[in-house]
């Protein structure tokens, strides 16, 4: 793969130390210290959970599994990493920085896991300002001992940093194409693996050498799911056990690269065509056309939060022509029952973290509600180019809330004999990841299959 990203790295850097300055000047700040985390040691174990780095530190540096390291942001100055190399022969130490991202940098080697904190003071008796004039990005305890309080996340700084994730620069974006071809590949063995007949369990493994991830480096737990599975909607098992018959697949998975991440779903008819398909194979097309339609509508200055309506409706409208319900399908999204099939947002910003920073927020940091009726929106704004969010409407057989509209909602509304029909196929996603422009938008999950 090209590894295209490294040549908007240098430009990244830039952009990265003009919008953090902007933000100290803004919040009266000379620096910040962002440490990169440390590990977490299960209870009276001494084992590690999986470490993933503060996401603000990954902004910076594509350290993607680098404890204890930190970085001093100053205006004006090259940043400075205070780089974490332990003499180690129980774990793997770090390995020596790589010149395309560390001739950006100022390197400071350290082998003790607080040397930031005398790399840092040894910084500030060289210049003019002192430690209440730097504020701390982080989660490590060890930040506590140095900061007060008020100076450790501060919520303003972090939320201007915080917004400006929501701007992807070409680097960020093209990290986020590779991680887009990476999962496209691995879609493509799975759903090999799916056509052989291959149990979920055995999917998940085709899938993780495909794409030469493991569990750890996926950006969230892989969704794999057969029959009824697809139903539950962060469904997590992997049954070792292939159904009889297999009726439909749902895979929802992703990569990283550089830990951006990709966050892609397709949903499989076991077999095409009408016969034995109980009209599953043409509800898959029928959504996927909706969602590249509803793709067309996205560009700067729409509000999401309408076209997650939007989504409501067309979904209402497949449920209507697919005989599913037996009311207009404005009545269906106007009384709730389109929530019945379809009960969680249209898709949420990504990036550095899959459901990605400051969807919910304006650029103020005040909150943005999801309309009345619709908690599970995590993406109310209004979009700007260099967005990157995803559109994952989705349409399912969810026995609990089937059960609930049968006994509270309006039952003559639903068509049971077709629902009841369909339930044994799970239900249908399909997610795409898609970058905002001033005119429309560039879908890097297509773009990723028809490269392959
Ligand atoms: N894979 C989690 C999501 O689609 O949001
Ligand atoms: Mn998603
Ligand atoms: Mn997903």
């Amino acid at each position: 793969m090209s590894k295209e990203y490294k040549e908007y790295f240098a430009a990244h850097v830039a952009e990265m130390q003009r919008r953090w300055t902007t933000a100290l000047d803004a919040e009266n700040l000379q620096a910040i210290l962002v440490h990169s985390g440390t590990p977490l040691i299960s209870f009276q174990d001494d084992y590690e959970y999986a470490f993933r780095p503060n996401p603000h530190f990954l902004a910076w540096l594509p350290l993607t599994h680098h404890h204890d390291s930190a970085l001093l942001v100053r205006p004006g100055k090259k940043p400075c990493i205070f780089y974490y190399q332990p003499e180690d022969f129980w774990y793997l130490a770090p390995a020596d920085p790589e010149p395309w991202w560390a001739d950006h940098f100022d390197i400071q080697l350290v082998n003790q896991a607080d040397g930031w904190c005398t790399g840092l003071f040894s910084k500030l008796n060289g210049g003019s300002f002192g430690i209440r004039d730097v504020a701390a990005i982080g989660d490590a305890p060890s930040l506590a001992g140095t900061f007060e309080d008020d100076r450790i996340n501060p919520r303003g700084l972090v939320n201007r940093l915080q917004v400006e994730r929501t701007r992807k620069t070409p680097y960020e974006i093209a990290c986020m194409m590779e991680a887009s071809q990476l999962a496209a590949r691995a879609h493509v063995e799975a759903e090999s693996a799916f056509r052989e007949g291959e149990s979920e369990w055995r999917i998940h493994q085709r899938y993780l050498g495909a794409c030469e991830h493991t569990d750890a480096q996926l950006p969230y737990n892989n969704i794999v799911a057969l029959n009824t599975h697809g139903s539950v909607l962060h469904y997590q098992g992997r049954d070792v056990a292939v159904p009889d018959p297999v009726r439909s697949f749902l895979l929802d998975a992703g990569c990283t690269v550089n830990a951006y991440a990709s966050d892609i779903t397709r949903t499989y008819a076991a077999r095409d065509g009408a016969s034995g398909e109980d009209g599953f194979a043409q509800l898959v097309a029928a959504m996927d056309t909706m969602q590249q339609g509803l793709i067309e509508a996205v560009r700067t200055g729409l509000d999401y939060r309408e076209l997650h309506l939007q989504a409501h409706r067309e979904i209402a409208g497949i449920l209507e022509s697919f005989d599913l319900i037996k009311v207009p399908a404005d009545d269906a999204v106007a009384t709730g029952l389109s929530s019945v099939f379809y009960p969680h947002g249209l898709g949420h910003f990504i990036g550095l973290q899959t459901h990605d920073v400051s969807g919910l927020t304006d650029n103020e940091g005040r909150a943005i509600p999801p309309p009345e009726g619709h908690p599970f929106l995590r993406l109310t704004r209004v979009l700007e180019a260099g967005n990157v969010l995803t559109i994952e409407p989705g349409l399912y057989f969810i026995e609990p809330l089937l059960r609930q509209w049968q006994e509270n909602g309006d039952a003559a509304a639903v068509n049971w004999d077709r629902v009841e029909a369909l339930k044994p196929y799970g239900g249908i996603r399909i997610e795409d990841n898609v970058v905002v422009t001033e005119t429309g938008s560039n879908n890097l999950t297509r773009q990723a299959f028809a490269t392959l």
